[in-house]
């Protein structure tokens, strides 16, 4: 049986243009092909999960335009539960409008629209539906009280945080106390911990500092450098997957989302981020954010296959 997670969120709509470079100011970039998609880290991580395998409560924001009407068909035709959706009236749906250039790296600009509207109200109103899952996983694209509410009321439904904290920002030590897992890339990680990481040193000494604010698990996603996990028992780094990269946009959510799902199922801390870097590596193979999400059998495959 599929266990279950929640992850509360942002929702967006993603305007993404694949170009030869990224625009500077004052200059135009010709040659580019669009893409246009459902995204947002929210959106993305539940769908990363509920491809990966798990049934999801995804708890999000979305405006009373037609974009939340493709976002309601989509996630249904998932199977997704849309009973942690609110609708916010006069309102966009948060939007994002995405340059990737030709080594697939990516500049993002985010309107957060109706991701604003989240509020802790609402985390109050969908707290019973989150007593039977395992895992809650929360990111930084809406309102920080609403963050630390939705962490809060997880913890208090018995679900174990896993808090992503992207974009970067500075979180409070109240999240960090709720939180079991946090994510960071090293950006991330530096404006947490409040000192540039130069080194595997530093990295070392960067995770023990998070792990006195609560955590007990801390994963640092590394890009093409595979991933760097400190818990309070063990450390390693796991090399990650080699393949060509085609756009890296959402590949921390793909990460996010299906860890999440191999920790619910049990999997061993060592499995279950060889199970998030595999799922992560597929999708910077593919253009897009939610668009490059792989399902089980593919991950399944890639792990099989090895490096
Ligand atoms: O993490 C990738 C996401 O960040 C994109 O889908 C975009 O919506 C931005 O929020
Ligand atoms: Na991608």
């Amino acid at each position: 049986m599929a266990t279950k997670i929640a992850v509360v969120g942002s929702t967006n709509w993603d305007i993404s243009l694949k170009l030869p470079r990224i625009p500077r100011p004052k200059e135009t970039v010709a040659g580019g092909v669009s893409q246009f998609s459902l995204g947002g880290k929210g959106a993305n991580q539940a769908v990363a999960a509920a491809k990966a395998g798990a049934e999801v409560l995804f708890v999000s924001a979305l405006g009373d335009d037609g974009v939340a009407q493709q976002v309601r068909a989509q996630l249904g035709q998932l199977g997704m539960s849309l009973e942690g959706l609110i609708t916010i009236p006069q309102t966009n749906t948060g939007t994002a409008l995405i340059f990737v250039d030709e080594q697939g790296e990516n500049c993002i600009g985010v309107a957060d629209g109706a991701n604003a509207g989240l509020t802790s109200d609402h985390i109050s109103s969908v707290a019973g539906l989150m007593t039977n899952t395992s895992h809650t996983l929360i990111q930084l694209e809406i309102p920080m009280p609403t963050v630390v509410a939705a962490a809060q009321a997880a913890k208090a439904a018995g679900s174990q945080v896993i808090l992503n904290p992207a974009p970067a920002a500075a979180v409070d030590s109240a999240l960090l106390a709720y939180s079991d897992i946090v994510t960071p890339n090293q950006v991330e990680m530096e404006q947490i911990i409040g000192f540039k990481i130069n080194d595997a040193n530093d990295m070392q000494k960067a995770a023990a500092v998070l792990l006195k604010k609560g955590p007990q698990v801390v994963i640092v996603t590394l890009g093409g450098d595979g991933v760097f996990v400190a818990s309070q028992t063990e450390t390693f780094t796991a090399p990650g997957f080699h393949v060509p990269v085609m756009d890296t946009t959402g590949a921390g959510d793909v990460f996010n989302g299906s860890l999440a799902v191999a920790l619910s199922e049990g999997a061993a801390l060592r499995d279950a981020v060889q199970f998030g870097c595999a799922a992560a590596a597929l999708s910077v193979g593919r253009a897009g954010a939610m668009s490059s999400v792989p399902n089980r059998a593919e991950i399944q495959a890639l792990l099989a296959a090895g490096t």
